[in-house]
């Protein structure tokens, strides 16, 4: 039988860093998969989670499951943290959070419940996006369609087109968005756009579905939930999907949380049940380390606030190397404008390069980028940038 099956081909993104794996050429930079890596090249394990674990390492009493939607402290900690912990949601009961395998594992539990819940629902992505929200969304049965977002003559965000897709979206529909750090482009919609978008979502009566696994890439842990807040309204429905791989360097682990808004807190309990029935015939329980870790650190005020220091310490980093990259491209290359690499936000930058250039920097350079142009400013360093904007002013 399996000897009639085609290969699959390999991943968009984690396919580039096999084969960047496999690559024999000492001088190679990986700028293809979307991990923090610190001045040394290195993704390091941050030193509060390191803290947290030799807690759980002596607490740990039992390796028993969890229940099915993880650890009961956490979905608390989740919604503090996205939506403030003063916040209307997070104090009236009206939302619910489950514990998923990271943000994909929330995306695919939100789309499972979806399109179980409203059969024929079509989930509206941002085009381009992440190339897994598709793959995620289809593997779970439920439709996928775009709305436009990014300008290709400008590289930043084309907004009318925004809002005349999301305006056309049929009442009822889910709309995909991008809380910050919007991957791939880094291109954002401001605080006053996303009142406009969020003017939109209520008129059409549209359900957002909120991907937010960049919190604290952008400008901080508060300023980048600006646009989940603002779509966040009184009495308004939406999903909010969390990751915790980047936030708290905790990948391998993966840590995410879906959280459901509703109206209420009773139809937030039968949403959980039904979030549950999702998660059993899938993965029956989360794994409990990587929640262990977040829930130890966001429980201790001194342990937070190391968070907070190093998970700035990041943002700082990959921000310096966004202005060195930029700067560094408009000397190697004077004849194009890189001026956008400078001024996108979180851990991405759209280059604009197209995808035979890009196969250019792997095959001639030992430059491994997305195929959609999409580099990770966090895999730039020091040592590598002379190579890297010299590499690039070469290809164009
Ligand atoms: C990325 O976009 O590179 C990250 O979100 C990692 C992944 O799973 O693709």
């Amino acid at each position: 039988m399996f000897n009639q099956l085609e290969a699959a081909p390999p991943d968009a993104i984690l396919g580039l860093n096999e084969a960047f794996g496999r690559d024999a050429r000492p001088e190679k930079i990986n700028l293809t998969t979307g991990v923090y890596k610190n001045a040394h090249g290195q993704t390091p394990i941050l030193s509060c989670v390191k803290e947290a674990e030799r807690r759980l390492f002596e607490s740990e009493a039992s390796k028993g499951y969890l229940g099915i939607d993880g650890l009961p402290e956490f979905s608390g900690r989740v919604r503090e943290l996205i939506f403030g912990a003063d916040h209307e949601i997070t104090v009236s009961g009206r939302a619910t959070s489950i514990q998923a395998p990271g943000g994909t594992g929330a995306l695919r539990v939100a789309a499972e419940f979806l399109g179980k819940a409203f059969p024929g629902v079509t989930i509206w992505c941002s085009q381009p996006t992440w190339p897994n929200h598709p793959a995620i969304f289809q593997a779970a049965g439920v439709e996928v369609a775009e709305y436009g977002y990014f300008d290709e003559t400008t590289n930043g965000l084309n907004f009318a087109s925004m809002l005349d897709g999301l305006a056309a979206i049929p009442a009822g529909d889910v709309v995909c968005l991008h809380a910050c750090c919007h991957n791939p482009t880094g291109v954002d919609p401001t605080a006053q756009q996303w009142e406009q978008v969020a003017e939109i979502i209520e008129s059409r009566d549209l359900l957002p579905l909120v991907d937010f696994a960049y919190q604290g890439f952008g400008d901080g842990l508060e300023e980048d939930a600006t646009g989940l807040r603002t779509l966040a309204r009184p009495g308004r429905r939406l999903l909010v999907a969390s990751s915790f791989s980047k936030n708290f360097g905790l990948y391998r682990e993966r840590v995410g949380a879906l959280t459901v808004v509703t109206g209420d807190a009773d139809t937030a309990g039968i949403v959980l049940s039904r979030l549950k029935q999702t998660i059993r015939a899938n993965y029956s329980n989360p794994p409990a380390h990587g929640a262990g870790v977040v829930t130890t650190i966001l429980d201790d005020d001194l342990l937070r606030k190391e968070w907070q220091t190093e998970l700035n310490g990041m943002r700082e980093r990959i921000n310096d190397m966004r202005q060195r990259l930029a700067t560094g491209l408009a000397a190697a290359a004077p004849d194009h404008d890189f001026t956008n690499v400078g001024t996108q936000r979180g851990m991405f930058s759209f280059s604009g390069l197209s995808p035979a250039q890009v196969d250019r920097l792997r095959e001639e350079h030992a430059v491994y980028l997305v195929r959609n142009g999409r580099m990770n400013v966090a895999g730039v360093t020091e040592e590598n940038i002379g190579r890297l904007c010299e590499s690039i002013a070469t290809i164009l």
